[in-house]
């Protein structure tokens, strides 16, 4: 499985980037717009503290502004995909990219016929949003198994990355319903360390150590 961290923060991207199986960083225009700077410039930064993928979102709203926005940044980066909304307009310039051997992402994907629409066009990844699914009342992760059955069952190649996921339980929910990838807030990665056992042991070890060194000086 892919795992992403889905930040434009610096900080929070050095911090990640210390986890060799990163595969990279994930972004949307509003994850940008909290950086307050120049989109190029943030996308030029991050690509020094990451070997992976970068995942930069078009916002043109016509299919030739997105296509001429995702090839300029396609040069951002060595490794870049580009995020696409799941419209009319958006797949249009996604089948055009898929044609140039762009890596794209449709982002903002609700339903079985998106990704129907989506994996004809060959695009490399789909992002379901999980979280904003749960948050209106449909269910996320019942989307994210369809979508994978709809995609094998269609033969396509399109990956499913699991996106706006609001905890670690979700993570290994996902992880077990076999998703090909997943995005997660710095806040959910960091949390997924987390264990009040782990503590406590290492504690325990730690006092049982100095206590051990005390013994062997004496
Ligand atoms: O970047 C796409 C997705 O992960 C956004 O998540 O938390 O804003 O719903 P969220």
């Amino acid at each position: 499985m892919e795992f992403y961290v889905d930040t434009a923060n610096i900080e929070e991207i050095k911090k990640a980037s210390r986890m060799k199986f990163l595969d990279g960083v994930t972004t949307n225009p509003s994850i940008i717009a909290k950086e307050k700077q120049e989109f190029k410039s943030k996308i030029r930064e991050i690509a020094e503290y990451i070997d992976g993928k970068i995942w930069c979102q078009v916002t043109g709203k016509t299919a030739e502004e997105m296509y001429d926005q995702a090839i300029e940044m396609n040069t951002w980066g060595r490794k870049m995909v580009i995020k696409l909304p799941m419209t009319f307009e958006g797949l249009a310039a996604a089948s055009e990219l898929v044609k140039k051997d762009v890596e794209v992402n449709m982002t903002l994907v609700y339903s079985l016929a998106h990704v129907v629409l989506a994996a004809k066009a060959g695009v490399a990844y789909i992002s379901p949003y999980v979280g904003r699914a749960d948050d209106h009342s449909l269910d996320g992760q019942r989307f994210i198994r369809e979508s994978l059955t709809t995609i094998q069952n269609l033969k396509a190649e399109t990956k499913v990355i699991g996106a706006s996921i609001r905890g670690p339980q979700t993570v290994v929910d996902l992880a077990n319903a076999g998703v090909d990838a997943i995005t997660m807030s710095y806040s959910t990665f960091e949390k997924m360390f987390q264990s009040p056992l782990t503590d406590i042991g290492l504690n325990q070890f730690r006092s049982d150590w100095d206590t051990y060194l005390r013994t062997m000086e004496s």
